[in-house]
């Protein structure tokens, strides 16, 4: 173990010096939906039954820090929202293997540069209809975002696609989440689409699935 030990500095400079360096696992990547920030890499070529650790810093930090629930875990992910919890910030993460049997270890997988605000992914809301005599009662149901402040931040757009025809959309106002559509053609076939929309930060998810009835 010594020996492995002294030969790490030099892996880099002479890999045939170090045998049994294990390769770095890879890619190392962040996936972000509704500001969940999960870091996932995949194991080194032929690795099996290896351990991983992971560190993160803000981007211009010279610093790295333990991600504490991540050292030595088996897992091929890390989820890493508690930490970069600030949108406006950029971070990296990176991960090395080890593996305890022969207590040899990877140089770090860097991940590329991770913004929480470009980088994730906005979930459509829930949407729920229900054809009334009064209208198209609409109800839509907010994506659980991770990071609190940015539920207030949500709004909805709702798209009212007739069978033939052309597709309207109405933006839903501040802070509601029902809508009632009125003055459409009775008995006339309707398929409602719900999308979430932060008009700050010009993001918007994908269309919720169709949901389709017949007027009263
Ligand atoms: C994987 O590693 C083991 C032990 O280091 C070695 O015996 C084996 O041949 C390797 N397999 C491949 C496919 O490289
Ligand atoms: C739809 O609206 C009607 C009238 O308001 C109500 O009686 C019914 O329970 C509603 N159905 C659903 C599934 O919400
Ligand atoms: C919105 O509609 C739901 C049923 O669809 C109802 O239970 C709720 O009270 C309504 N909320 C408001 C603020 O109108």
């Amino acid at each position: 173990p010594l020996k492995l030990k002294q030969c790490h500095g030099t892996c880099s400079l002479n890999l045939l010096l170090c045998p049994e360096m294990l390769a770095p696992p890879a890619p190392v990547r962040f996936h972000s939906v509704d500001y969940k920030n999960v870091l996932h890499w995949s194991p080194p070529n032929n690795g099996s039954s290896l351990q991983y650790h992971v560190q993160w810093k803000i981007y211009g930090e010279p610093e790295w820090l333990d991600v504490d629930r991540c050292q030595g875990v088996q897992r091929l992910d890390c989820d890493l929202s508690g930490v970069t919890s600030d949108p406006r910030e950029w971070y990296y993460a990176r991960v090395r293997a080890v593996s305890p049997s022969t207590s040899s270890q990877s140089a770090w997988a860097l991940s590329p540069r991770f913004s929480p605000r470009m980088d994730t992914i906005i979930s459509p809301p829930g949407l729920r209809v229900n054809f009334t005599e009064r209208g198209i009662m609409v109800r839509v149901n907010p994506p659980r975002m991770h990071v609190r402040r940015m539920r207030n931040l949500l709004r909805y757009k709702i798209y009212i696609i007739p069978s033939s025809g052309e597709e309207d959309v109405v933006q839903m106002g501040c802070c509601t989440r029902n809508l009632t559509l009125k003055d459409l053609h009775h008995n006339s076939k309707y398929c409602l689409q719900a999308q979430t929309v932060i008009p700050t930060q010009t993001k918007s998810s994908a269309r919720s699935r169709l949901q389709c009835g017949t007027t009263v």
